[in-house]
Order: C-alpha cells, then structure tokens, then sequence
C-alpha cells in the first residue's frame, strides 16, 4: 500500500448488509470471447432480465467503457492488459457493493483474464466463454472490422494478427453457433441466478 493512504474499507456499510438488503450476492459473470462473437448482444439481454426480475445489475461492456475510463488505450497487448486491469478494479467495487456484475471484454489472454481474476477475487470471479468460431464471426462482421483487418487497415486485430487464447475451463461454455441469442442469454441469466440469487 503507498504511503500516506488510508483506506476506510472497514468503517464503510458492509457488503452483507448490502447483499441482504439487495436479495442476492454479489459477483462478477466475466465475458470473454472474439470481437462480434456476441457478448454484449448476450450481455445485454441478460441485463435486461435480471433487471426485470428485480436485481441490482450493472454492465461493464468494451465499446462502452474504451470510450470513457479507457478512452486513451489502444490495443497493443500493454494497453489491453491495462484496460483489463482498470475494469476488474471497476468490478470489484461493484461486486462488493453486492451488485451483479456482467463484463463483456474480448480480453484476450489467458494471462489477462487471470489478472481480472486475481483483482476482482477468484470467489467472485465466474468466466463465461462466449464461444463463436472466427469464421462466424468474420462472416458477421456487424462492424466491418474483419474486413478491415484483412485489408491491413487495422493492425493487432484479435484473431487475424493478434492473439486470442479460448479459456480451457470456463465457468459456462455458450456454444453460439448452436444457440438462439434468447437462449445463451436465458443460459446466462440460469447460471447467475444459480450462483447468486438465493
Ligand atoms: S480488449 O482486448 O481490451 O479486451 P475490448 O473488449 O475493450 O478489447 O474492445 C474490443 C472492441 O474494440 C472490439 O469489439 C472492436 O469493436 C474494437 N476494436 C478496435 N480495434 C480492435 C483490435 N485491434 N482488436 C480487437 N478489437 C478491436
């Protein structure tokens, strides 16, 4: 800890206190999967659900956050590990004030997403794979940022000349090709609510 800090963690309402009056637990859903593999169209949904049902969500989503809080990274793999690093801390705070949080991030790494999950606690921490082939989502192409990358005008594209490293043992696994966007989310919300809604 630097010096001349001091942190006032313990006199702060506690996060039972917040939990029981929220009616459930807080965490973290962290997703994880190519850009245009769908994560914030399932985020989003399932956002919308928990919300409905009365809970206290809140969504961190990558577009979103690069232009705000994030809005001087670029992404080389330093700038997206840094990005990565301010969202967990940003999750964290939420997680502890008992809300459920959902993270829709490429975060690209094994190494980064396990830094997320060192920040955020692994207790909290629930890795969802949102896993779409690259040739389904190159075909997508919701962006035109696939298009761009293989015409060289994007450089360090995850999937085309930047790295993507799929999680080898993710907490749910949305198979979306296999999939409607109404039942990965509905997959999503069950496993939420499996965890943190008691
Ligand atoms: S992360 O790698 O740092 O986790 P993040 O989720 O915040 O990425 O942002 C990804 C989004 O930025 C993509 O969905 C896409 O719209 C846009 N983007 C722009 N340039 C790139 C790039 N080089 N690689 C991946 N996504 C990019």
């Amino acid at each position: 800890m630097a010096d001349n800090i001091h942190p006032v963690f313990d006199r702060m309402v506690p996060r039972s206190e917040r939990e029981a009056r929220n009616g459930h637990v807080g965490g973290v859903f962290w997703l994880t999967g190519l850009s245009g593999s769908g994560k914030s169209t399932i985020a989003t949904a399932a956002e919308r659900l928990l919300f409905d049902a009365g809970h206290h969500v809140v969504l961190l989503d990558g577009d979103n956050i690069r232009s705000g809080l994030c809005n001087n990274l670029g992404f080389s793999l330093e700038d997206r590990q840094e990005n990565i690093r301010r969202i967990a801390e940003v999750a964290k705070l939420f997680a502890v004030s008992g809300a459920i949080v959902m993270c829709s991030f490429v975060s690209p790494t094994r190494k980064i997403r396990s830094m997320a999950g060192k920040i955020i606690g692994l207790q909290d921490f629930y890795e969802v794979f949102v896993n779409t082939p690259l040739e389904i989502c190159e075909q997508r192409d919701v962006k035109g940022l696939y298009a761009k990358a293989r015409r060289g005008e994007i450089k360090g594209f995850t999937g085309i000349d930047s790295p993507y490293e799929a999680p080898e043992d993710p907490f749910l696994d949305l198979r979306t090709a296999d999939l409607t966007v109404e039942d990965a989310a509905a997959q999503l919300v069950n496993t939420i609510n499996n965890q943190l809604v008691s």
